[in-house]
């Protein structure tokens, strides 16, 4: 019996005695190989909006090795080998015509210090070239997305700041809308169309993203936006956090002609695992989100 037979028969058995459990364990493998290899980038994480509910911003009163009421703490970022985080600086749409510019400033800072204050665990990068430096240094390439464009208040000048300041996506909008461009609201009848999609500014707001290089995110947007931008937008846009509407018809979710369009321009849709976006249902596991 040859050598390479024998191998190729106890692989055989140990895949029958061990059933499921091989293929498990042998996908796991694969999946830790292959993320040696590659970062996994998330496009969406909400831990600095939890750092200002619970903790005012005051890094000081927070560990992030051992919090443990939250989705997100540095263990769980190591074992899911987080190569790369888009962090949100997110403030609610009730700031927009008053203090939404100030808030979002403090949500990026409190991004910015977090990183000075774990310097071997995250390092706060504005790059492709950045995240793979931190990749080969094992630490959490840390991005900024702004999420809802009432952070800029409607001034071109608020967005160049925000990409000075290393922001390199930003949501067109959260849950309401904004002068120049409709949420995913005006598709459930609950908020009235207002721009129809994107308005004239929104087109110029595009454009300007695409000349700085901050990525256009479509999360949240009602369907008539996603289309216009698609159309306008010179540079791949994504979704940082959107599901398929084909599987649950929810508006938060991309449709399929979307979904095509998205793929002739080369953009990207960052699956979200929120349980109401992959099932409709307020459960759902790892089989539904694949
Ligand atoms: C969570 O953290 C708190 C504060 O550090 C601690 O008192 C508590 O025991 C922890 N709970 C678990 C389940 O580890
Ligand atoms: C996930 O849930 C579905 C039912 O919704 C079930 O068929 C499937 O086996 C579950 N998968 C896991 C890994 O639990
Ligand atoms: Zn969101």
């Amino acid at each position: 019996m040859s050598t390479k037979y024998t191998w190729a028969l106890l692989g055989i058995l140990t895949l029958v005695v061990c059933e499921l459990v091989t293929v498990v364990n042998s996908n796991r493998d694969e999946a830790l190989r292959i993320m040696e290899n590659a970062p996994v980038i998330d496009g969406h994480n909400d831990l600095p909006w939890q750092l200002l509910d619970k903790f005012n911003n005051q890094l000081s009163k927070v560990n992030l090795l051992t919090l443990n009421d939250t989705h997100t703490n540095i263990p769980k970022l190591q074992e899911g080998r987080v190569g790369g985080q888009f962090w949100a600086a997110y403030v609610p749409c009730a700031t927009h015509g008053k203090d939404a510019v100030k808030r979002t400033l403090e949500q990026i800072d409190v991004i910015h210090r977090m990183c000075e204050h774990y310097p071997d665990v995250f390092v706060c990068v504005d790059s492709a070239e950045g995240i793979a430096e931190a990749f080969r240094t094992k630490k959490v390439a840390s991005l900024i997305g702004v999420e809802g464009g009432h952070s800029i208040d409607s001034s071109l000048g608020v967005l160049r700041t925000f990409y000075n300041l290393g922001v390199r996506y930003m949501t067109l909008t959260h849950s309401c809308n904004v002068p120049w461009v409709d949420n995913w609201l005006v598709d459930t009848g609950s908020d009235p169309p207002k721009s129809n999609g994107l308005s004239e500014f929104g087109k110029s707001v595009i454009l300007e993203m695409n000349r700085l290089g901050m990525i256009v995110d479509l999360a949240h947007v009602s369907v008539k936006t996603m289309k216009d931008t698609l159309e306008v937008s010179q540079a791949p846009v994504i979704f940082s956090h959107s599901s398929a509407f084909k599987l649950c018809n929810h508006a938060r979710n991309v449709p399929d002609d979307v979904l095509r369009i998205v793929k002739e321009k080369k953009g990207l849709v960052m699956v979200n695992f929120y349980n109401d976006y992959v099932t409709c249902k307020s459960v759902a596991n790892l089989s539904d989100v694949a």
